[in-house]
């Protein structure tokens, strides 16, 4: 991949946030969902790459842009690529001006990620001084002891981030009972499983099940960041299953390690804050101008990129809310 294609990714994000932070607290969560949709469709089209969707907003009956396989980029003669999208990761959080909201997208060369269908998946998370350090299958102390010692602290120093479900009521349970805290939070997995290879965020660890499509956008971060991700889908009824085993997966409930959910040693990374968080803040406006954060990163190389970007809305006038 292009390196240059890195800083063309963030104008994605950035536009897709810009879009859509109009919609913070108003409650309407399709429309800020809209919003990131349209706007991030609109930016890729004029990035230099030949990619095709391969985690999006649905199959192509289902979604009207961002299909699983829509050409984005300028196309032939591009660098050729697979693409993660979540225009909008946390559409609640947004509705509702909560925290870790982001527009996340992910890049690799084509063939390169795991077309994971749209189910759940349980996830673990670290950030790199535990990488290699936990395993899904061990018993929750287990991990928890690892990343305390990888971590220099104790467990009751640390912090597993988990969505606030009640098919986590047994996880939250054995977290607690091992002494370790919680942040519980009500959406945005993505979020919580980057923040724990931050260490001013204050996440250690994330555990849970959440969305099968956001698993793999983080694995692609936590890959870039040199931390551990592991993931395996949890199909809900035969139809799941079956389609699992379509994509070639024998045993759905296989363990999807960092190199099973992005091939290779390049990915690309990038998101922006729509609604402020531990890592990222959210989209500032002031009249004519607004303000946004943004985290982009490369596995090949490892360089992490937090860029703020101030924006002329009377130069870009499609990034402002129509009502
Ligand atoms: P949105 O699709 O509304 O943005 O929600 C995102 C999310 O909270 C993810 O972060 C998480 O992986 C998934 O939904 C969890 O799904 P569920 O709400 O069904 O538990």
């Amino acid at each position: 991949m292009e390196r240059s294609l890195t800083l063309e990714l963030v104008r994605v994000t950035e536009g897709a946030a810009l879009a859509s932070a109009r919609w913070m607290g108003r409650g309407k969560k399709e429309e800020a969902d809209d919003a990131a949709t349209k706007a991030m469709r609109a930016v890729f089209d004029t990035v230099p790459m030949d990619g095709t969707v391969v985690i999006g907003e649905g199959e192509m009956d289902e979604a009207p842009m961002l299909y699983i396989g829509e050409k984005l980029g300028q196309g032939t003669g591009c660098p050729q690529v697979d693409v993660a999208v979540d225009p909008l990761e946390g559409t609640n959080i947004v509705a509702k001006g909560m925290w870790n909201a982001l527009t996340v997208l992910a890049v690799a060369d084509k063939g390169n990620l795991l077309h994971a269908p749209d189910m759940y998946m349980e996830k673990i998370a670290v950030g790199p001084k535990a990488a290699g350090k936990v395993d899904i299958d061990a018993p929750v102390i287990d991990n928890l002891r690892a990343v305390a010692k990888a971590n220099g602290k104790d467990v009751s120093d640390l912090v597993a981030v988990i969505m606030d479900r009640e098919r986590h009521a047994k996880l939250i349970h054995e977290v607690r009972e091992a002494g370790a805290r919680i942040k519980l939070i009500s959406d945005g997995d993505v979020a919580g499983a980057i923040n724990s290879a931050f260490e001013h965020t204050g996440v250690d660890i994330l555990f849970g099940i959440g969305g099968a499509p956001e698993g793999v956008i983080a694995a692609v971060a936590l890959k870039c960041l040199g931390g551990d991700f592991q993931g395996r889908l949890v199909p809900q009824n035969e139809q799941e299953t079956e389609r699992c085993k379509k994509m070639g997966m024998s045993d759905p409930r296989q363990i999807l390690r960092l190199e099973d959910l992005v091939k290779g040693d390049d990915a690309i990374f990038a998101a922006t804050g729509v609604t402020d968080g531990e890592l990222l803040k959210g989209v500032r406006y002031a009249g004519t101008t607004a303000t946004t954060h943004s985290v982009v990163m490369r596995a090949r190389t490892g360089t992490i990129r937090f860029i703020e970007g101030q924006h002329r809305l009377d130069i870009k006038p499609h990034f402002v809310m129509k009502d």
